[in-house]
Formats: C-alpha cells, structure tokens, sequence
C-alpha cells in the first residue's frame, strides 16, 4: 500500500470514529426536535434560552382552544427554569413578542400587554396566555 492511500485511509477511519462521537449527539438532538413523547413536544435545548431572555418555537395548542397553529414563546425567566405560553394574542390571534427589557409580552396589533407570566396587563385581550406545561429533561424542553 502506498504511504499517500494508506494515510488517507487512516484519515478517513479516524473521521469517522471521532467525528461520529461527536456528530452522534447532534444528530440524536436534532430528531428529538418536534418529537413528541410523554414528556410532551420536544422544542429545543435548554442551551438555546438564554437567562432572563426568551426563544420561539412552532407547536400548535389545540387543547387550549386556540385554533390558530401558531407557536409559542419559551422563557427563562431565572437559570433552570422555564416556562412556555402560546404567541397567539388572546384577543384575535395574533403574534405576540417577548420583550426582554420590560419583561412582557407585546401585541402589534391592537397593543395589549400580557405580563411574563401571561397575564394581561394592559389593553383589549381578557384572558391570559395560555401556558404550557413544561418539562425539562437530559437538557431537553418538552411542552405540552
Ligand atoms: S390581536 Fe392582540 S390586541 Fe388584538
């Protein structure tokens, strides 16, 4: 065998020893993501919420009668604890943010001010974000 192809032949099995050692775990991540379980809908890594700020996922809610299959908004509101409420504004459904700042949630549309715990402060919605029931595990965040 010659040096040149028995190197890259080495080169290639360490790739694929190691780098598989690695990329496993990603992959694995990866088809856990909109995965449902009895945990619930697997929505991301804990990693990907940062402490005191908020990252969106798309998981429709039927069972809270919203019919809209809009996502929703997960916080961390203090490090290892998450919470999750539905984006859908409770007035007519539309899209609401998280504004890290003021710690609420914003509607663009008719501004009415949900707390960051989902209650409404200000404006024309009655009712509450729905929430969702969070479940983390092995740095996994599962709603439903
Ligand atoms: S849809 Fe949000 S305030 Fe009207």
């Amino acid at each position: 065998m010659q040096r040149r192809k028995f190197l890259s032949q080495l080169g290639s099995g360490m790739t694929a020893l190691f780098g598989g050692a690695v990329i496993a775990p990603l992959i694995r991540d990866r088809q856990l993501l909109g995965h449902t379980s009895s945990l619930g809908k697997a929505i991301g890594k804990t990693t990907t919420v940062p402490v005191g700020g908020s990252a969106t996922f798309s998981a429709p809610m039927p069972s809270k009668g919203i019919s809209t299959p809009v996502g929703g908004i997960v916080l961390q509101p203090s490090k290892g604890v998450f919470k999750a409420y539905s984006s859908a504004c409770t007035h007519q459904g539309c899209p609401v943010s998280y504004a890290k700042k003021s710690k609420q949630f914003l509607c663009p549309c008719h501004g009415s001010v949900f707390s960051a715990t989902g209650a409404v402060v200000s404006g024309v919605a009655q009712l509450p974000l729905p929430a969702f029931k969070v479940t983390v595990s092995k740095g996994m965040i599962y709603v439903r």
